[in-house]
C-alpha cells in the first residue's frame, strides 16, 4: 500500500492542475485517470478537439468568403475530412503528452484506473488501496439524457461523436442553442452541412446579454445556420443510420418533424460521480446531483474535497482550474481563493462571443443603477481590415461610481480582449480607469478602450 498527502480522482483541467499544485506546495501527490490519456474531457473530448475543428473550417470560411477580396485567387480548398479529424487527433496528443510530462516534471503518480473511495483516507484503484491524508474529487460531467431521445453516438451524438462522425452529414439536427450546439453547429455549417438547432427558449445561449444574444443569432443565420425556436425536442427515431426529429412548438404545442442525416444532442452537461462510493460515505449532493462543499471545497467528510463540474457552479474548464489551485493551498495551510464574480465566459464560433460578470437582465433585476458604454467594431480599423467589422464591445458600470460591473463582447479575439476587463474587475478598476489607459493602435483592444470612453464623455471614433 502506497500513502500520499493527497490522491486527486480525476485529471481534467481541475484534477491535473489541483495535482501539480499540491506537488509545486511539497504534497506528495497521484492522480487516478481511467482513460488512456491525461487530461479529462476537455483535452481528450471537448474545449481542445472543437477548438481544432474550430480553427480548420475558420480557415475555409474565410479562403471562400474573403480570399479573393483580399487577391488572393484560386479555387478554395477542398475537405479531406479523415485528415481534418487527425488534425484534431494530433492537437489532442500534443496537449495530453504535455500534461503527461509535467505530471513527471512535479514527480506526480498517474495511478492508472477508475478510482473508488471505500473509506475516509483510502482511494482504491484496481485491486490497490492507496493511503491518502487528502482526497480530491475532480471527477467532471457528462452529457445529460433527454428524455425520448437514445444517443448511439454514430446518427444520433453528444459532442464527443459529434468530434468524430464518420462524415461530415448533409443536414445536421442540433438540438439545444447553448455553447456545445453553436460551436460544433458551426463547425459542420462551415463545412456545408444543412444544420438546423432546435431550442426550447425564445433566445439563443440563456443567461447571456439580450442585445448579445440578438446579434449573435443574426450573424449565424447570416452563415447559414437556421433555428426553430421556443420548441421542445419529444424525440429522435433512427433507421439505416437516417434520423427524424420530433419537436413541439411551445406558442401552439403543434407537433413538427425534421430529417435528418446527424442529431447533436446538446441540452446541457450533469456531474459525474459514478462508482466512487459517494452514498456510503455519506457525502451530501445538491438537488441538482453536485457534490455538497464548503467554501474551502471541503465535502461533509473531513479531509475529501470536490472541484469542478461535479460541484455547484458554471461548468468551465477554467473556473476547475481556479479551484484546483486555491484547494492545493487550502491542504497546504494557505488561503485559497476563488473569484466568482469575475469568471469570463466564451464561446469560440466566429465572431467569438465574451462575457463576464453582471448582464444588464441581472442588475436590473437586482435593481441597480448602471451605465452602459457601447462602441461597435465598426469604428474600429483593425476590425474593418480583416472583415470583422461586425459585433460591439459593451460594458456595464455603477451609475455613481463608474466602478466596472460587467463587459459583452461579441467580435473579433472577443476570447481574448475580455481578459483585460477582468483585471480591471479584479483591481477593482472604473470605467474610466480603462478609458484612461493607453491602448496600442491599430488593436481591436482600442474598441474595449472606446466602450469604456462611451461610459464617460463619449467615444472618440463614433
Ligand atoms: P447549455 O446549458 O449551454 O445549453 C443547452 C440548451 O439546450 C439550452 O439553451 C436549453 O434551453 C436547450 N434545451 C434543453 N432541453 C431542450 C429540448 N428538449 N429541446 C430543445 N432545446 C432544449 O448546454 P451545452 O451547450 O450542452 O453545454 C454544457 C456545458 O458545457 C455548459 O455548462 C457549457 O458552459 C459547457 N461548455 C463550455 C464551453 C465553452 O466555454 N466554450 C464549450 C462547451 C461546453
Amino acid at each position: 500500500m502506497s500513502s500520499y498527502d493527497v490522491i486527486v480522482i480525476g485529471s481534467g483541467p481541475g484534477g491535473y492542475v489541483a495535482a501539480i499544485r499540491c506537488a509545486q506546495l511539497g504534497l506528495k501527490t497521484a492522480c487516478v485517470e481511467g482513460r488512456e490519456t491525461l487530461g479529462g474531457t476537455c483535452l481528450n473530448v471537448g474545449c481542445i478537439p472543437s477548438k481544432a475543428l474550430l480553427h480548420a473550417t475558420h480557415m475555409l470560411h474565410e479562403a471562400e468568403h474573403n480570399f479573393a477580396d483580399m487577391g488572393l485567387k484560386g479555387k478554395a480548398p477542398s475537405v479531406d475530412w479523415k485528415q481534418m479529424l487527425a488534425y484534431k487527433s494530433s492537437t489532442i496528443e500534443t496537449n495530453t503528452k504535455g500534461i503527461e510530462f509535467l505530471f513527471k516534471k512535479n514527480k506526480i503518480d498517474w495511478l492508472k484506473g477508475w478510482g473508488t473511495i471505500p473509506e475516509a483516507g483510502k482511494v482504491k484503484v484496481g485491486d490497490e488501496v492507496h493511503e491518502a491524508k487528502n482526497i480530491i474529487i475532480a471527477t467532471g460531467s457528462e452529457a445529460a439524457a433527454l428524455p425520448g431521445v437514445e444517443v448511439d453516438e454514430k446518427t444520433v451524438v453528444t459532442s464527443t461523436g459529434a468530434l468524430e462522425l464518420g462524415k461530415v452529414p448533409k443536414r445536421l439536427a442540433v438540438i439545444g442553442a447553448g455553447v456545445i450546439g453553436l460551436e460544433l453547429g458551426s463547425v459542420y455549417a462551415r463545412l456545408g452541412s444543412e444544420v438546423t438547432v432546435i431550442e426550447f427558449l425564445d433566445a439563443i445561449t440563456p443567461g447571456m446579454d439580450p442585445e448579445v444574444q440578438k446579434t449573435f443569432q443574426r450573424m449565424l443565420k447570416k452563415q447559414g445556420m437556421n433555428f426553430v425556436m421556443g420548441a421542445a425536442v419529444q424525440k429522435t427515431e433512427t433507421k439505416n443510420g437516417k434520423a427524424k426529429v420530433t419537436y413541439k412548438l411551445r406558442k401552439d404545442d403543434s407537433e413538427h418533424e425534421i430529417d435528418a442525416d446527424a442529431v447533436l444532442v446538446a441540452t446541457g452537461r450533469k456531474p459525474y460521480h459514478d462508482g466512487l462510493g459517494l452514498d456510503a460515505l455519506g457525502i451530501r449532493l445538491t438537488k441538482r446531483g453536485q457534490i455538497a462543499v464548503t467554501k474551502e471545497w471541503e465535502t461533509d467528510i473531513k479531509g475529501i474535497y470536490a472541484i469542478g463540474d461535479v460541484t455547484e457552479g458554471p461548468m468551465l474548464a477554467h473556473k476547475a482550474e481556479d479551484e484546483g489551485m486555491a484547494v492545493a493551498e487550502v491542504i497546504a495551510g494557505n488561503h485559497g481563493h476563488v473569484n466568482y464574480g469575475v469568471i469570463p465566459s466564451v464561446i469560440y464560433t466566429h465572431p467569438e462571443v465574451a462575457s463576464v460578470g453582471e448582464t444588464e437582465a441581472t442588475l436590473k433585476d437586482a435593481g441597480r443603477a448602471y451605465k452602459a458604454g457601447k462602441f461597435s467594431f465598426m469604428g474600429n480599423a483593425r476590425a474593418k481590415a480583416v472583415f470583422a467589422g461586425e459585433g460591439f464591445v459593451k460594458i456595464l458600470a455603477d451609475k455613481e461610481t463608474d466602478r466596472i460591473l460587467g463587459c459583452h463582447i461579441i467580435g473579433p479575439a472577443a476570447g481574448d480582449l475580455i481578459h483585460e476587463v477582468c483585471v480591471a474587475m479584479e483591481f477593482g478598476a472604473s470605467a474610466e480607469d480603462l478609458a484612461m489607459t493607453c491602448h496600442a493602435h491599430p488593436t481591436y483592444s482600442e474598441a474595449v478602450r472606446e466602450a469604456a470612453l462611451a461610459c464617460g464623455d463619449g467615444p472618440i471614433h463614433m
